[in-house]
């Protein structure tokens, strides 16, 4: 897992629970959290921190990631603005990930090991994606999903009706948008 996953989520659980917590979650871990951008460390480092958050937080390692998800995807829009401008919906920037947003990231950390995502004909309000990787880090994935519905400030609901984790054959998600209806037609006569 490239370092600068590490570094987000030391971010995301330093702006939440302060920095002390980071280093608790660290020592119970069993690390010692050196991490820079670019190095490539071992995924059982990021489940050992992960799994140390679930205890503390008594949480489970997948509400951890989806946590972790939503929150890293509000400073990823911050620092790769790039990818968000000319979007304002989740609904446009999601299909963009595998040919724009991860090909670029692809350029800057040639070591990454990043997911796939492919997308289903879906009734008109879903967008439909379908996860790949070898990782499983489907929570990842739906926390990042919502995390980029809170960028553009909209509601969504996401369903995750097929995971490999519970034994399918692959991870589906479907992701509702919900309309903002005016409290009043503005056809009203009164
Ligand atoms: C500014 C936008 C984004 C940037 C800069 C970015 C960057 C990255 C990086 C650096 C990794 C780590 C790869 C590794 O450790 O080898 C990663 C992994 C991942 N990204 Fe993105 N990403 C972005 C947006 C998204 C979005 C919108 C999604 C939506 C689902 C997404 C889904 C994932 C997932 C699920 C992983 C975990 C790796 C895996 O599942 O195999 N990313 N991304």
């Amino acid at each position: 897992m490239m370092g600068v996953v590490f570094n987000l989520l030391e971010a995301a659980v330093c702006r939440t629970y302060g920095e002390a917590q980071w280093y608790e979650l660290l020592d119970k871990a069993g690390l010692d959290g050196a991490y820079t951008a670019i190095g490539n460390y071992p995924d059982t480092d990021a489940f050992r921190i992960v799994n140390a958050a679930a205890e503390t937080l008594q949480l489970t390692p997948g509400e951890v990631l989806r946590w972790f998800g939503r929150e890293s995807m509000t400073m990823l829009a911050e620092r790769y603005r790039i990818f968000f401008d000319g979007h304002s919906s989740a609904r446009t920037l999601l299909p963009t990930i595998n040919r724009v947003i991860h090909a670029e990231v692809r350029k800057l950390y040639p070591n990454a090991l990043l997911p796939d995502f492919s997308f289903e004909d879906a009734p008109a309000d879903t967008l439909r994606m379908v996860y790949h990787s070898s990782r499983s880090l489907c929570d990842l994935a739906q926390g990042f999903i919502e995390g980029t519905a809170l960028v553009f400030k909209e509601q969504i609901t996401v369903e995750h009706p097929h995971c490999k984790l519970r034994g399918d054959h692959q991870c589906r998600f479907d992701i509702r948008f919900r309309e903002l209806v005016p409290t009043k037609s503005p056809l009203a006569k009164d």
